[in-house]
């Protein structure tokens, strides 16, 4: 089945007034070239109402980085409510990212439960899954996916993912300028949409798997034509305006 492709941006902690508005305006100018995708731009939170009113009037929608797993707003110093973020004008939030995982700690358990946050608060999750380059060369690519997903699925419920994202994003590609291949990345896709398939057949089929780790101006299009492949969650070349705007080129 077509699935509307999407690419988002992770500005991860980047980002300065002065250069936001710049960076937003390109985007907000370009975007309207894209009508047949979805295009997230996900700033570092302090950033995210300024960017809301910068964007306003154009298709592009905001995701948060993270949220609290706490369902309930309260006595958590520091901590970022999904309720606060959908507020301020976010319908999506990245879970589960690999820096989140292993500088902050984050378990599959943590994962599962800032997911179904997420869908209480309103937002959609975009669902982050990856192995390291020891798991790959050591085989334990589809051990570990199914494993990180299973948390989720176990948790939220297989029809929690009509309304969430899946993005694989190798940890030994982010960053790195290392892309994973085409044949990689849709193999893991493939193998990602076979385990949603197990619980239910036609969400696996809606459901967008997005590919992150490297993805560039010149990559994006050989990328997003493998059939699993739904679009592309980007960081640093997020931050350029013209390589962001090339990738959902490729993604159109
Ligand atoms: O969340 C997207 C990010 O992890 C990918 O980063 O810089 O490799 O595109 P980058």
């Amino acid at each position: 089945m077509a699935r509307r492709k999407l690419v988002a941006g992770n500005w991860k902690m980047n980002g300065a007034r002065d250069a936001n508005a710049a960076l937003v305006h390109d985007i907000t100018f370009d975007s309207k070239r894209f009508p047949g995708i979805d295009i997230v731009i996900c700033p570092p939170a302090v950033y995210i109402e300024s960017v809301a009113a910068a964007l306003s009037g154009s298709s592009v929608q905001l995701g948060g980085q993270t949220l609290c797993e706490q369902e309930k707003p309260g006595a958590f110093t520091g901590e970022i409510h999904g309720g606060m973020l959908k507020d301020v004008g976010c319908s999506h939030v990245i879970v589960g990212h690999s820096e989140r995982r292993a500088l902050y700690g984050e378990s599959d358990a943590l994962v599962a439960q800032k997911f179904i946050t997420a869908q209480t608060c309103g937002l959609q999750p975009i669902l982050c899954l990856g192995e390291t380059l020891a798991e790959r060369e050591s085989n334990q690519t589809e051990t570990v996916l199914a494993r990180q997903l299973a948390a989720v699925l176990d948790a939220a419920g297989i029809q929690a993912f009509k309304s969430a994202i899946v993005a694989y994003e190798p940890v030994w590609a982010i960053g790195t300028g290392r892309t994973a291949s085409g044949e990689q990345a849709q193999a893991a896709h493939a193998f990602i949409r076979g385990q949603l398939a197990r619980a239910n057949a036609k969400i696996a089929n809606s459901t967008r798997i997005l590919y992150g780790g490297s993805v560039k101006a010149d990559n994006a299009e050989s990328l997003f034509a493998n059939a699993d492949v739904d679009g592309g969650l980007i960081g640093g070349a997020s931050l350029k305006a013209a390589e962001f705007l090339a990738i959902c080129a490729a993604a159109q």
